[in-house]
């Protein structure tokens, strides 16, 4: 049987599949502006369908566990990402690296360890195939960095090292502060919910066994921000 909270995570997750559709449509265009390479253009046309498909999909998993009821809540302020003051490429960076190079590269890890779990049909199947897309918007994101310091090296690189500590410490706060909550019962665990523990294990080992090199890799520096 589901429980509130099993609810309340599958609605979080509809409302988060929708805004990452509303956020790779933004990044979409800033692409198309920026002139990158037109095989990024398509992966993030696909990108914006797959998000919608999650959205739906973890709809269909929010019914099945009784919460047609529940509102959606959503918020169009929110389905827009700011613009950089400084033009299409720097809102572009700043985009990629936030929902990409950390968004979906936390994400990977975090799905393949709610997928271990989860025993109801409708939520493995949704888990799977969201994880299986989102190993293409994690290369997406790191494929688009690329292009963009091929663009600009210095100002590129300059402007993802000034901002990954605050984007880090959103991260962390998102994966990392939760309040003294009830540990999950195995029922919660099968309906595609993830212990808490596991995900701050999750994102320390993702930020320093792959977040960290990869920049690293790319001449970005992160060392300030662990
Ligand atoms: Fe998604
Ligand atoms: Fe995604």
């Amino acid at each position: 049987m589901s429980t509130d909270r099993v609810r309340a995570e599958w609605r979080n997750r509809v409302l988060a599949e929708y805004t990452s559709a509303a956020h790779a449509a933004q990044v979409l265009h800033w692409t198309i502006q920026c002139g990158l390479p037109d095989e990024i253009h398509r992966v993030a046309i696909r990108i914006v369908g797959d998000e919608l498909d999650h959205a739906q999909l973890s709809h269909q998993c929010l019914v099945a566990f009784g919460g047609e009821d529940l509102p959606t809540g959503l918020d169009v302020q929110r389905l827009a990402l700011s613009s950089a003051a400084e033009g299409p490429l720097a809102s572009l960076v700043d985009a990629i690296v936030s929902g990409f190079c950390l968004g979906e590269t936390f994400a990977v890890p975090l799905f393949n360890a709610m997928r271990v779990h989860t025993r109801h049909p409708m939520a493995s199947k949704v888990l799977e195939r969201v994880l299986q897309d989102e190993a293409i918007h994690r290369g997406f994101g790191w494929d688009a960095l690329d292009a963009l310091l091929e663009i600009d090296p210095q100002g590129v690189r300059a402007r993802v090292q000034q901002q990954l500590p605050r984007n880090l410490a959103e991260f962390h706060r998102a994966y990392c502060d939760f309040p003294d909550v009830e540990p999950l019962t195995d029922e919660e665990r099968s309906c595609g919910l993830l212990d808490y523990d596991r995900y701050i294990e999750t994102h320390d080992i993702t930020l320093q066994k792959v977040i960290i090199p990869w920049f690293d890799r790319r001449g970005i520096e992160l060392r300030d921000a662990d």
